[in-house]
């Protein structure tokens, strides 16, 4: 039988004396840095020199306003417009279908869409629609890319005439361009815009842990307001303007090099 008292315990032989009666096992320590890792980097958030605060209402005398796109996979078309100046918020969602209440797994004859909150004195509709013109394939039928079928079909959603006048020009200019096949996005008076699950809203963002982490792990309430959330989920997807995505990109590099405060003492 193996003598047990000659063996040296495993915490003994692989750790890291700190003190005479302090022993740290690799487990340990390793949990101490996550801990210390997650406080340091929670405690430091991204902060932006921006025009728009968070939480933003607008101006008294010119409030937001609320315009509502399709143009294939909402994911995608949330990260479109979030790093827009100007566009104060976004949310994913479904619209122009006739069934009450749209899910995601049955939507019917919905569209998947955004709603973007823009600030009309720092962009206006017609530098939406150009955006919303230059970010997708208006001639594909019923699609975009890969991801084909009816719920990914393009549409103006317009609530009032100026809108509606609007889009008509910049469909007319858009197809002027090229004659050889025919724009299918339809223009469509919003009827009602249903919000998507919250699994969907803010999804780019969503798959990157570290982003959340840097601002603070917001609740599911804030992410779906922020403005901040709204660019990142930009960011994330790789959509913002290439200076802007430099610049957000310096600022992570930025924060992770101050707030790593056990490898700046290896
Ligand atoms: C249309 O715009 C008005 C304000 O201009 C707003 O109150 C209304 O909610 C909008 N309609 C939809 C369906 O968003």
């Amino acid at each position: 039988m193996e003598d047990l008292s000659r063996r040296r315990p495993l915490s003994e032989t692989r750790s890291i004396r700190i003190s005479r009666s302090v022993t740290l096992s690799p487990l340990h320590l390793f949990l101490v840095v996550v801990v210390l890792t997650s406080f340091f980097v929670n405690a430091q958030s991204i902060r932006f020199a921006n025009r728009i605060p968070d939480p933003y209402t607008g101006s008294p005398n010119q409030p937001l306003r609320t315009a509502v796109f399709a143009l294939g996979s909402f994911w995608r078309s949330e990260a479109v417009f979030g790093c827009l100046d100007g566009v104060v918020r976004t949310a994913v969602g479904y619209a122009g279908g006739s069934k009450p209440n749209p899910e995601y797994r049955s939507l019917r004859d919905h569209a998947e869409c955004v709603q973007v909150e823009y600030d009309p004195r720092l962009i206006c509709y017609r530098q939406l629609l150009d955006v919303f013109w230059s970010s997708h394939d208006s001639r594909q039928v019923l699609g975009q890319g890969p991801d084909v079928g009816n719920q990914y079909r393009s549409i103006i959603f317009t609530n009032g005439t100026e809108e509606s006048r609007l889009a008509a020009l910049s469909k007319e200019r858009e197809q002027s361009k090229s004659k050889s096949s025919v724009v299918t996005t339809q223009i469509q008076h919003l009827e009602t815009f249903y919000h998507a699950e919250p699994e969907h809203q803010k999804f780019e963002l969503k798959q990157n842990s570290l982003l959340l982490q840097l601002m603070g792990n917001l609740p599911q309430e804030e992410l779906q307001q922020s403005n901040l959330a709204a660019k990142m989920n930009s960011f994330a997807a790789e959509l913002c303007p290439p200076h802007i995505q430099k610049q957000i990109d310096a600022k992570i590099g930025d924060i992770i090099k101050k707030s790593w405060p056990v490898l700046r003492n290896v």
